[in-house]
């Protein structure tokens, strides 16, 4: 009797693509929300983008503050690249939107701050769920960030890749598609069992969420599509 061959299963998807395809959908929503929409149709004036880059400030300070104690983090440590770091830029961008006492009586926004707070709670906590909010932001940055930056410069007309966008230019990263592939090699190779990597799914989730949320005040805020 010839053995019967075993049945050939499928080898799991990268988790690169597991956590791509899993935050698609809120992707979407977040690409789609009034704010952005209106933002990037150009209905808006310069005053809400300005807002909108004083809110991703907040991130961006509890998303960097934390790099140096998780430099040497077994999990997250690999993922802080100082070609990433987006702070410098912000503020630059900040003093050429507000001028130099920008950050007088800066406050954020509670959906802000929320987010600010959690970033800030998993770098001190749970290194794997500060990958996912990692992964969320600067990804982004890498990708749809660019349409934004093409955007911004022809509606408020900011000089290409100047005061204004500097947020959006990874000056020290010559092939944004390189560094994205290499991006996904250190998630698909995210030292943590299948359990953890679902908790990071739900954490990334989240993080979109928790952007969402700052879209939806700056709405309320910026009322246009309403
Ligand atoms: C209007 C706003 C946005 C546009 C136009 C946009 C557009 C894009 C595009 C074109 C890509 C590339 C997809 C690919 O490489 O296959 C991308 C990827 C991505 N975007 Fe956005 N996006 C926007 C907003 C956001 C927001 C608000 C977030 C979260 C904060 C976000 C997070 C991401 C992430 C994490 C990726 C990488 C997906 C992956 O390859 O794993 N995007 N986006």
């Amino acid at each position: 009797m010839e053995a019967s061959s075993p049945t050939p299963s499928t080898p799991p998807a990268p988790f690169s693509t597991v956590i791509r395809t899993a935050s698609h959908e809120q992707h979407t929503e977040a690409e789609n929300s009034s704010f952005m929409s209106d933002l990037l149709g150009g209905r808006l004036g310069v005053a809400a983008y300005r807002r909108y880059t004083e809110q991703l400030w907040f991130v961006y300070r509890a998303l960097e503050d934390a790099s140096e104690a998780l430099a040497d983090d077994p999990v997250a440590g690999p993922f802080i690249r100082p070609e990433l770091a987006r702070t410098a830029q912000l503020e630059r961008d900040l003093g050429h939107l507000g001028g130099p006492s920008w950050h007088t009586g800066l406050q954020p926004l509670p959906a802000t701050a929320a987010y600010a707070a959690r970033v800030t709670a998993c770098a001190q906590d749970w290194p794997a769920g500060y990958v996912a909010h990692h992964y969320t932001r600067y990804l982004g940055d890498l990708s749809g960030g660019q349409i934004i930056r093409g955007t911004a410069e022809k509606t408020w007309g900011f000089a290409r890749k100047g005061d204004g966008v500097r947020f959006y230019v990874f000056e020290d990263i010559a092939n944004p598609a390189a560094f994205k592939r290499e991006y996904r090699a250190l998630l698909d190779a995210l030292p943590v069992d299948d359990l953890e990597k679902q908790r990071v799914v739900d954490e990334c989730k989240r993080a979109f969420g928790l952007n969402s949320a700052v879209f939806r005040e700056l709405g309320e805020q910026f009322p246009l599509s309403a």
